[in-house]
């Protein structure tokens, strides 16, 4: 303390505060099972407002920070590594994944440039080369370690817009269908791809995108002397969990010379197990591929990935020199040849370490098992009376609403559903959210968590079949 200037800590002062912290961190997690699922939000506004505060000009200790993060601020949100969480698409939060973070920060080895950690970058293709491999993507393939799915998109889009579109920006046009992932529409504004140039496809009564209006708004664009270049579809809908169909729209995309994105983000990795493969049908033929490890590979927030069939492709677009760096080599993967960034973390030693930790058999085993426990919700939550089933699950989410007598209107039966998610999330055993599709509000359940066992899906369907039977006895104030 006597040197202001000197900012290291003794290594027995480091020693202790990293114990106090994974005593928190282990101490947190083996109490969120007990934990209401949509975290407790009780005088949040209040707290927000108390928590503006102006720099620290002088240090405090970790006890003193560490006590407000996990008493106060930590619970007040959606208790998304929780075993009761079945809303949006779950996230995970496994254990290794903080472990590899912690020595990657510590360490704060540079991975932008291949020559400044070579074998520390050959983790990460390894890691990318997996799930190149999961997908049955060709060994030409390349990837990229992104913060999310968006950023996955992002990238696509900018691959296929210099590959098929060069300077000529504006004649191009980028397809989607109505439940695409919000996302890509941003991700295309970012690539340059304005919102005139984007087409928003029918779906069929699956929610799937349907290939006959594609192909027609294909030709009227190019009627229309516009340049189609890119399609997504999507290996698993947010809303539905609806897989389009990716064999049929590759077809198209073949006999059209089109790049076919498909955004894995939610359902990917299910293609890691081979006896789901056919669910997914088509995914080895995309273009390109969205991958979110920060959710079916159970990975902490901040974890995305993309591959792309050609990797030359993703390397043409971020492939550069600097004189003040090393010159470009070819044998090695490189990630700034092939991503945006340059300084950059190390987001490939979460995944490298969690697959080595755990061996990817039982990933295979925790993702067949999320699957049977969502068809086995699904199974018991059409049963009950009210419920009529929308979205059976085609991965391991599913979407229904509430129809009844005493619900004789659509506006009844939207408020009643909506009621119906609040309703079971406010007994906080789990959480569930819906979607609005179109004039229909759809409740839905993902199971997706790690830590969701059999034990919170009973929970959801006793809760489930609770409510209902609250909801349709037409005396509830909606
Ligand atoms: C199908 C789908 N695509 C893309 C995304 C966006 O991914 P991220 O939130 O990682 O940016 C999501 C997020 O839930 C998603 O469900």
């Amino acid at each position: 303390m006597n040197d202001p200037a000197n900012l290291e800590f003794p290594p027995e002062t480091m020693r202790a505060m990293g114990h106090a912290v994974v005593d928190r961190a282990v101490t947190h997690l083996a109490a969120l099972g007990d934990a209401p699922s949509c975290g407790d939000f009780e005088g949040i506004e209040d707290l927000c407002r108390a928590l503006v505060e102006p720099e620290p000009l002088d240090g405090t200790s970790l006890e003193a920070v560490l006590d407000p993060l996990f008493e106060q601020w930590i619970p007040r949100s959606f208790g998304t590594p929780g075993p009761g969480y079945l809303a949006y698409i779950p996230g995970g939060g496994i254990y290794p994944a903080a472990l590899a973070d912690f020595i990657a920060d510590t360490c704060n080895r540079y991975t932008g440039i291949w020559q400044a950690s070579p074998a520390l970058v050959q983790l990460e293709a390894n890691a990318l080369d997996w799930m190149r491999e999961w997908m049955q993507f060709p060994k030409s393939a390349r990837g990229l370690f992104t913060t999310g799915g968006s950023m996955a998109m992002f990238n696509a889009i900018a691959a296929a817009r210099e590959q098929r579109l060069g300077t000529d920006i504006r004649s191009g046009v980028l397809y989607v269908s109505s439940q695409s992932h919000h996302s890509i529409s941003k991700a295309a504004r970012l690539a340059g791809i304005a919102h005139d140039r984007v087409r928003t496809i029918a779906v069929d009564d699956d929610f799937r995108m349907r290939v006959d209006a594609l192909q027609a708004a294909i030709a009227s664009d190019r009627a229309a002397g516009l340049k189609p270049f890119m399609v997504f579809s999507t290996a698993g809908t947010t809303n539905t969990g609806a897989v389009d169909p990716i064999d049929a729209i590759a077809d198209l995309c073949a006999r059209e010379g089109l790049w076919h994105h498909v955004d894995g983000a939610y359902g990917a990795f299910f293609h890691m197990v081979p006896g789901l493969r056919p669910l997914l049908a088509g995914l080895p033929r995309a273009d390109s591929l969205t991958l979110d490890p920060h959710k079916g590979l159970f990975l902490p927030y901040g974890t995305g990935a993309l591959l792309v069939r050609d990797g030359e492709a993703l390397r043409a677009l971020h492939g550069s020199e600097a004189g003040y760096l090393p010159a470009n080599q070819n044998e090695f993967y490189d990630p700034a040849q092939y991503g945006p960034e340059l300084s950059r973390g190390f987001p490939g030693l979460r995944v490298w370490l969690t697959m080595k930790l755990l061996g990817t058999d039982r990933y295979r085993a925790a993702l067949s098992e999320k699957r049977g426990l969502a068809l086995w919700a699904a199974d018991e939550i059409a049963k009950i009376p009210g419920i009529v089933m929308d979205a059976a699950p085609q991965l391991s989410l599913f979407a229904f609403h509430l129809e009844h007598p005493n619900l004789p209107t659509l506006e009844a039966q939207n408020a009643a559903t909506r009621a119906l998610m609040q309703r079971v999330t406010a007994r906080g055993r789990v959480m569930v959210t819906g979607a609005q599709i179109g004039d229909r509000f759809l409740g839905r359940v993902c199971v997706l968590s790690f830590r969701t066992r059999r034990a919170q899906i009973e929970a959801c369907v006793e809760d489930i079949a609770s409510e209902t039977a609250v909801l349709i006895a037409g005396d509830q104030a909606i």
